[in-house]
């Protein structure tokens, strides 16, 4: 008989598929579950994408991606954030986030090597950590803190083992922000260690009420950090591949041999698409924004509004994470409950980490009336629980 691998039995399926199967099957289903906008690219852009294709960019190109789309993202760094990364040497394009993550962990992590992971956190975390034969070590993001990440926890935790620690705001699932001084004194923490430091930065647009994103390399030490960036959900162009990664020439270059390994290249007529995404207006990426925020409000003064929720408002990215214990189920139980006699579907909070098991996961990634009447379907069938 033939089996699969032995690691892959430390990495289970992704459950937010499962249910999203079970949606599938039934009519007029509103799916809350979504973790992509849902909006268009900039049309600008995919002008771009067409038009290097006719150009013929249809062949691989460097392993690092064009030395051009590198050059527009030294560039966004310099201007947004005074941070200066050299094209040629502190820089790779990747196919998404996702791959990232991937490289970074397989780049640096050895048996037994302990990683810090946020809980609830990003599901490819932990799975990527145990794919590189690491071990994943949660770092609990309480809800009566924000779910943001409280120093004395990373203090704890850190043992001998630590090698690294990923981290991810704005959150996914959380939506939970950090300003300059809270992240300082994770910074602090982790200064007198060996352990390299990961910020996922996808969501770094996605800030509301006036916060202002901070990127980890402004207050981290340099040489222990590395950035992972995607124009996944900036452009609404989860299905281009494009993301990257910052880091110092000799953090990058372990990175980069995985890499050549996994993709050899990223998508190379989006690439040429990502330069003109980059350096072009963002008059639509504020746009969306904008309309994330405008239902954020909705969602959370309507879920505020349905008795049961406790919800900490999220400042970023496009999720709420209601704690949802009041109404004597788990996540899971709670997400069935939903599709089945509200036909909403929402993510169970423990696919997140072993803490989500009270929560679930609301993705505001559609359109304001779809997320009323989600809202009103939820009301009537949570009002019959006792
Ligand atoms: C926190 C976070 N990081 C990374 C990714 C990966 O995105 P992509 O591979 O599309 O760049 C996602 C996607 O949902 C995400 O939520």
């Amino acid at each position: 008989m033939i089996r699969a691998s032995e690691r892959l039995s430390m990495v289970r399926p992704s459950g937010i598929r499962k249910m999203f199967d079970l949606a599938q099957g039934l009519p007029d289903v509103i799916s809350l579950g979504i973790g992509q906008p849902d909006f268009k690219p900039p049309l600008h852009v995919i002008e771009a994408y067409k038009r290097a294709l006719d150009e013929g960019y249809c062949g691989y190109s460097p392993n690092a991606g064009y030395l051009e789309l590198r050059k527009a993202i030294a560039e966004r760094y310099e201007n947004k954030y005074g941070l200066t990364y050299d094209p040629e040497t502190e820089i790779c394009v990747t196919a998404g986030g996702s791959e990232a993550i991937y490289d970074v962990t397989q780049a640096f992590i050895d048996p037994g090597d302990e990683v810090l992971v946020p809980d609830p956190g990003f599901l490819y975390y932990d799975r990527d950590v145990y794919l590189a034969h690491g071990k994943p070590v949660y770092i609990p993001l309480k809800e009566e803190n924000e779910f943001k990440i409280d120093p004395n926890d990373v203090a704890e935790l850190i043992t001998p083992k630590t090698k690294m620690m990923i981290i991810n705001f704005p959150s996914n699932p959380t939506g939970s922000v950090m300003s300059r001084k809270e992240l300082k004194a994770i910074c602090e923490i982790i200064e007198d260690h060996d352990i390299i430091l990961v910020s996922d930065e996808v969501y770094e647009e996605f800030v509301y009420d006036g916060h202002k994103h901070v990127c980890l390399a402004e207050i981290a030490p340099r040489e222990k950090t590395i950035i992972v960036n995607s124009l996944s959900k900036t452009y609404a162009a989860t299905g281009f591949r494009i993301a990257y990664i910052l880091a110092e020439k000799e953090l990058l270059l372990p990175i980069l041999r995985i890499h050549q390994y996994v993709t050899a290249n990223a998508n190379s007529p989006a690439q040429i698409a990502a330069i003109t995404a980059l350096r072009g207006p963002q008059d639509a990426v504020k746009e969306m924004i904008a309309e994330f925020n405008a239902r954020r409000k909705i969602i959370v003064s309507g879920l505020k509004s349905i008795k049961g929720f406790r919800v900490v408002e999220p400042k970023g990215a496009f999720y709420v994470f209601p704690n949802i214990k009041d109404f004597g189920m788990d996540g899971k139980e709670f997400s069935e409950y939903l599709l089945k006699e509200a036909k909403v579907a929402v993510v169970p909070g423990d696919e997140f980490g072993p803490s989500g098991k009270y929560y679930v996961r609301i993705s505001y990634a559609t359109s304001r009336e779809k997320l009323r009447e989600a809202l009103r379907r939820m009301e009537e069938v949570l009002e019959k629980i006792e």
